[in-house]
């Protein structure tokens, strides 16, 4: 049994992570941690546990991602990342805690998203000077925007087009310039995450899109990073596509 700390037990892909492993014949709890605490979180702050664990699985906020790095490398224990909004100086805090243990990220655990972005590439590849825009939708309780998932599949995007600049929204003056990779979010009700990526020429439209119906499946994806992660022996940052090979 793979034993699994989840930080940020409290939130909505807290419980859904403890209803999973409550069930689950390959996970069983460490902790439930969460700073808010909330119902059937074990403690306020990740050190206050220093029992055994193989994995962490983080679903907090990205502010706290140098006190789950410290942890897990403090602990050497690797640790899947799963928050989203990170900025330059926490990516960096994720790449020095990959030089001492595995650790996992990315900004959607959705198989589904990992063909989309893989999708998208094939096309931009096919219609070079093809517009490409991005729209992704969200409940309104969302806290950042763009989404993490929009600027994964942007930066999927940039591989192929080297010299695209991400447009966020778009108002008044905002003729398209043809190197954009336009980004809109949309915040309403519950929707769980859409993500649709439009690659438009002249002459036709291709439309990608992926609906996340049930926030369980970005959890289960969580669970199937963390298991991967344990049997990896090389700390290194691993992520949907290195599972995929
Ligand atoms: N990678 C994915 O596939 C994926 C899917 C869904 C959500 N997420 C990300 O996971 C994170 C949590 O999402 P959620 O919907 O469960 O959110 P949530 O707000 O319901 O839960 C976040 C939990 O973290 C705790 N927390 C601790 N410190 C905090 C702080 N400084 N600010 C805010 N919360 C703090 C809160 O108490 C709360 O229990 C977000 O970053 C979200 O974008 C990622």
């Amino acid at each position: 049994m793979i034993k699994a700390i989840i930080h940020g037990a409290g939130g909505r892909m807290g419980k859904e992570l403890l209803r999973l492993i409550a069930d689950s014949s390959d996970f069983t709890l460490a902790a439930a941690v969460d700073k808010f605490g909330g119902e059937g979180v074990q403690y306020t702050n990740l050190n206050g546990f220093d029992g055994e664990a193989d994995v962490i699985i983080d679903f907090s906020n990205h502010v706290l991602t140098k006190e789950v790095c410290d942890y897990a490398t403090d602990r050497r224990i690797p640790v899947v990342i799963a928050t989203t909004g990170q900025d330059a100086d926490e990516r960096a805090i994720m790449a020095q805690c990959a030089e001492k243990v595995p650790v996992f990220h990315s900004a959607n655990m959705s198989l589904g998203i990992a063909v989309l972005a893989s999708l998208a590439r094939k096309a931009a590849e096919m219609f070079p000077d093809a517009d490409i825009e991005i729209i992704e939708k969200h409940h309104n309780r969302k806290l950042d925007a763009p989404s993490g998932t929009a600027l994964l599949l942007a930066n999927e995007l940039k591989e192929v087009r080297t010299d695209a600049e991400f447009k966020l929204g778009r108002a008044g003056n905002a003729k398209r310039e043809k190197n954009e990779i336009g980004i809109s979010a949309v915040r309403a009700g519950n929707i769980v995450g859409d993500h649709e990526i439009i690659i438009c020429t002249d002459s036709q439209t291709l439309t990608l899109k992926h609906e996340a119906h049930d926030r369980a499946l970005f959890a289960e994806g969580a669970l199937s990073a963390a298991k991967y992660l344990v049997q990896q022996k090389v700390p290194a940052m691993y992520d949907m596509k290195t599972m995929m090979k």
